[in-house]
């Protein structure tokens, strides 16, 4: 399997410290290749995922999972995205649609950290994605009913996103200008120091000062 592409480059702007070359090379394109994921690679993210940290290691998380070759199942998933999203998610080669589980399957209590513990699973495959030179691309404009409805999801289980997984369009054609352009923008953050407090609300750690 191969590591990061040697064109990767980094949208960010306003970086205050330095971190790890995938993550610094992670973002969320618009412009996504039709190209197929590896099946060996498209498994090594899904098993990043699979070994993320959960609450009493619950793992509330669950995928459907579609590859655009396969035709109707892809469009399925597809038809469950808002129409923005479908605009540009229609030529990527792999969409997930995830889904958390409400309550603990021990005990049937209420699980505080569902959806955070999803998040997490959602990170671990976001950066093994780009160790393989792959892209992530989360989506909260999803059509919840809808989904329930097209998939039959038992209540145990929340709809939360889908997730657009593929290569980057290296020669996106005139119809693409846009989305191209969105994605030439750059990539910002909160500062630091307005984001990380000390023992003070609102007030920066003295790391900062
Ligand atoms: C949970 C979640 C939901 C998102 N929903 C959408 C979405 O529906 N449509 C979209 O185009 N981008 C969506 N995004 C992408 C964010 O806009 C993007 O991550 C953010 O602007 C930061 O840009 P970056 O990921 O390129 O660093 C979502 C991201 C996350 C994590």
């Amino acid at each position: 399997m191969e590591a990061n592409p040697p064109e990767a480059t980094t949208r960010h702007e306003g970086e205050e410290a330095e971190i790890l070359p995938l993550l610094r090379e992670r973002w969320s394109p618009y412009c996504f290749s039709d190209r197929e994921i590896e099946a060996d690679k498209l498994k090594s993210v899904l098993e990043a995922g699979r070994w993320a940290p959960s609450s009493y290691n619950e793992q509330p998380w669950a995928y459907l999972m579609a590859r655009r070759s396969e035709g109707e199942p892809f469009e399925k998933i597809l038809s469950c995205l808002v129409e923005a999203n479908q605009a540009w998610a229609k030529n990527v080669a792999v969409l997930m649609l995830s889904f958390a589980r409400k309550n603990f399957s021990k005990n049937g209590k209420p699980n505080p950290h569902h959806v955070h513990d999803l998040g997490g699973a959602a990170a671990h495959m976001t950066f093994q994605a780009s160790a393989h030179g792959l892209f992530v691309h989360q989506m909260a404009g999803i059509d919840r009913e809808k989904i329930r409805q097209t998939f039959d999801i038992p209540d145990t289980h929340e709809p939360v996103t889908a997730i657009a997984i593929g290569y980057l369009e290296t020669a996106p054609g005139p119809d693409m200008a846009e989305l191209v352009e969105r994605d030439q923008s750059p990539d910002r953050r909160r500062s630091l120091s307005g984001t990380f407090f000390g023992s003070v609300w609102g007030e920066a750690s003295p790391l900062f000062q």
